[in-house]
């Protein structure tokens, strides 16, 4: 039986796309399992001047399709209420602080509050320390908890504006960052293939592990979202966060228990190992791209998408190397990628055993094919699974042998979407799934180097082709140390 969680969840941004698609719906099935019912509320804010019943029917329809239960979705949203606010007018932070407060009378929440910033990041620290100044904290409840999205800053020195501005209202323990990467079930599955397989563990080193690869890709553009990503591009919007989440996951010495003080000081001390790179290297090991036309016509370069200007640098793929100056990984590169307009929507981490010192069955007579790289690939999406590539013998006359697939797949039916794992989380108070400031910083300080590099060199850009896996410099980067990607297209 699950748990039932008492929260006031103060929503900023309310009506917005994130809210309305992701937000609303994961608080539903959350609802749905018991883990809010009869002391939750939430009250939404955003500057259109709706009334109770228009917000709480939009809710209705973003809940729509997660249940034909009509009488559970009704309860669900009788939870919810409104109040038209501009975060900047500072005085009618007391209208919320009224309401919230008669919310919480009402369903008997005893002062436990989440505050999730669902909106610009320009307003983060704006909403943080309004809610400071006007007191809508409460004193007499277990919580006071602030959920922010990302992007959090654009480079070390604007998130340590921003975090400054954080901590002058929310102790660090009250502040989850949202990665949503964080809150998928194979991501978080690694640890448990980690920590919890001698087989896996004892391994996880450089003494058997050849290299890493931790591929993000996305055949999609930027659809509506232009305005945002040419100001951003691929290394801040998917490397400084998701990818260096993972990087540090798979990287990170075992936590004394798993709690999120013990992860979180573990993925910061792998994260502060990484090489921070200079500019020769920034330049020799990170490669970016952005995609041109298709050759049948029928993709528009990015150039051409709407709101992109028509001379735009920005890139929508990156790939690169990564080295750690650690005992463990000191000569196993990780290698990463991530881009728009590729060959799919996929998500997997190979990890590339090395092959045998010796390799028996490779004398000239025997016909047998060299051995293969043993490869543990963590699927993360579309499917979530995970395979084992061992050599084993095939079933012919001689002796010959061949790679095996051991492979295990999740039934995906009921798996908990990101948000609603999250969100469950916040409402914990467990911040295992959340980035902490001291990651985020060493991610930003690692990123900020290869920027810098990129800013004063001119791209030849476009330089690939939409649905392939990106430049030929992305294989070329891997080519150069003798090794290739194990997710290829036309294998
Ligand atoms: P939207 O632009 O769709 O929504 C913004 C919300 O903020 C609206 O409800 C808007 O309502 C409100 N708002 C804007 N200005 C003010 C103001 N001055 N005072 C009060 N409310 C205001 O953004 P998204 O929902 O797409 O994104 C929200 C956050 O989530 C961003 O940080 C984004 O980076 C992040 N994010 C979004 C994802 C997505 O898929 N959408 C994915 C990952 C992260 P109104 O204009 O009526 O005031
Ligand atoms: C977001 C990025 O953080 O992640 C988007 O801003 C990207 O550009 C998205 O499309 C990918 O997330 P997912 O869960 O679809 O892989």
């Amino acid at each position: 039986m699950a748990k039932e969680r008492r929260a006031l969840i103060m929503l900023f941004g309310g009506t917005g796309d994130l809210a309305t698609r992701k937000l609303y719906p994961a608080l539903f099935n959350l609802y749905e399992k018991g883990n809010i019912r009869d002391h939750f509320a939430v009250l939404g804010t955003s500057r259109a001047e709706l009334s109770d019943d228009e917000f709480k029917a939009m809710v209705t329809k973003s809940v729509a399709k997660e249940s034909n239960d009509k009488k559970m979705i009704q309860d669900f949203v009788s939870h919810f209420a409104y109040v038209a606010h501009d975060v900047t007018d500072v005085k009618h932070y007391s209208v919320l602080r009224e309401k919230a407060d008669e919310l919480d009378k009402k369903y008997e929440i005893n002062g436990n509050r989440v505050f999730y910033i669902s909106m610009a990041p320009n307003f983060f620290g704006t909403v943080a320390q309004n809610l400071k100044t006007q007191h809508l904290l409460t004193d007499n409840g277990e919580f006071n908890r602030l959920v922010i999205e990302k992007p959090f800053g654009r480079d070390y020195k604007s998130a340590k504006q921003l975090n400054d501005e954080l901590s002058a209202a929310f102790d660090e323990n009250q502040i989850f960052r949202i990665d949503h990467y964080l809150g998928k079930e194979m991501i978080q599955n690694i640890e448990a293939i980690r920590f919890g397989n001698t087989i896996f563990e004892a391994l996880w080193n450089n003494r058997y592990i050849d290299n890493i690869q931790i591929t993000l890709a996305e055949d999609l553009g930027v659809e509506e979202r232009a305005g945002y990503y040419d100001n951003s591009g691929a290394l801040r919007d998917m490397v400084q966060n998701h990818i260096m989440q993972i990087v540090s996951l798979l990287a990170m010495e075992q936590p004394v228990a798993f709690k999120d003080v013990d992860i979180r000081s573990e993925k910061v001390k792998a994260l502060r190992s990484l090489r921070v790179y200079d500019v020769i290297e920034a330049s020799s090991n990170f490669v970016r791209g952005q995609y041109g036309e298709s050759p049948d016509g029928k993709t528009k370069p990015y150039r051409e998408e709407d709101d992109v200007p028509a001379d735009s640098n920005t890139e929508t793929f990156v790939a690169g190397k990564l080295l750690f100056d650690n005992y463990r990984w000191s000569g196993t590169p990780f290698y990463i990628r991530t881009g728009k307009k590729l060959a799919g929507k996929f998500t997997r981490v190979d990890v590339v055993f090395k092959k045998p010192l010796v390799d028996i069955f490779a004398f000239p007579q025997s016909g047998s094919t060299p051995l293969n790289d043993n490869v543990l690939t963590i699927f993360v999406e579309p499917n979530q699974g995970f395979s084992l590539r061992v050599n084993a013998k095939n079933n012919e006359q001689g002796f010959h042998t061949e790679p095996v697939d051991l492979s295990y797949m999740e039934d995906q039916k009921d798996v908990p979407q990101p948000y609603e794992r999250l969100i469950h989380d916040v409402l914990k108070g467990d911040g295992t799934n959340f980035s902490s400031w001291p990651e985020v910083a060493s991610a930003w300080k690692f990123v900020d180097q290869i920027r810098q590099v990129w800013d004063i060199q001119q791209p030849n850009f476009p330089n690939y082709i939409p649905g392939t896996m990106g430049p030929v410099a992305a294989d070329e980067l891997l080519a150069r140390d003798n090794r290739q990607w194990v997710y290829r297209i036309n294998q």
